[in-house]
């Protein structure tokens, strides 16, 4: 039987709005492959079996535990990139780190991990054209999306800023997966997004990843236009994040049917309605 992509089967949008990960647990990990991909390097690592990896979706995320005696005192963040279930080889994560920070796991290296946690991205019911945007490391989770996307039978839009070229994440495989691919710089994110709206005909649905101000900003542009929106309110790039609701680090203000109220991302997201936070204010 061969490797099936996990997330493949995901029956609709995300309900958001319902903690996620109380359950998980740490799990005992292993790299198996590190692969240098321009700024970043691309690790693979295999971990125990477990319904939770089938079911994992694009905007889901693990966190590896700080661990004092590696001198790594905090945790880590990361968004998971792919997941491969195998009957014969096992399961098998991909995340993502800076070049800078791959020598943390090498391969070889046993892992503990946290995951996969929080609310990832839902497909639509039917396919509709799609516009997927990313800023910089934030891409991460894009290209198991936009796969995923494709196999649902969505026109896919691509929408990829970073304030340095270099820092742009897997350009080629995303462009031979999408129709359209703009390039463009992360202050000028939003607009771009709000562009090609205004260009495209029949887009359903935008999907973002970025920083929180970006993710919002496109929000406001996809709401603006009538389009409906998800995005990912957890910016993993920011410091000091635990990702187990206990830090509170990544609250963001949110207006549901009216209602202003604070949130915890981690929780209850990351992928939330771009309603909820469109309205919000900074
Ligand atoms: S990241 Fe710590 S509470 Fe969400």
């Amino acid at each position: 039987m061969p490797a099936r992509p996990a997330g493949a089967e995901d029956p609709g949008m995300t309900a958001p709005g319902r903690p996620g990960h109380r359950s998980a647990a740490v799990l005992e990990a292993v790299v198996t492959l590190t692969r240098a991909s321009g700024a970043y390097d691309v690790v693979s690592l295999a971990v125990p079996p477990d319904p939770a990896w089938e079911r994992c979706r694009p905007g889901q995320f693990v966190v590896v535990p700080g661990e004092l005696s590696r001198g790594e005192p905090l945790p880590t963040l990361l968004w998971v990139a792919g997941v491969s279930v195998d009957p014969v080889h096992g399961t098998t994560v991909d995340v993502v780190l800076a070049a800078s920070d791959g020598q943390r796991l090498r391969e070889g290296r046993a892992q503990r991990l946290l995951g996969p946690l929080g609310r990832g991205f839902g497909l639509p019911a039917h396919p509709v054209p799609v516009l997927v945007a990313g800023h910089e490391a934030g891409s991460v989770p894009l290209r198991w999306l936009v796969a995923l996307l494709r196999e649902r039978g969505c026109e896919v839009h691509l929408v990829l800023s970073a304030d340095d070229p270099d820092r742009h994440l897997e350009v080629g495989p995303l462009r031979r997966q999408a129709s359209t691919v703009m390039l463009t710089e992360g202050d000028r994110f939003a607009t771009t997004v709000g562009g090609r709206l205004d260009e495209l005909d029949g887009v359903g649905v935008v999907y973002a990843t970025g920083s929180r101000d970006q993710v919002r900003d496109v929000a406001a542009a996809a709401r603006d236009r009538g389009r409906a929106s998800r995005v990912a309110a957890l910016d993993l790039q920011e410091p000091v994040l635990c990702g187990t609701g206990l830090c509170g680090q990544c609250d963001l203000r949110v207006v549901v049917d009216g209602q202003t109220r604070r949130l915890r991302a981690c929780l209850e997201g990351p992928v939330l309605p771009g309603e909820w936070v469109a309205d919000a204010a900074r």
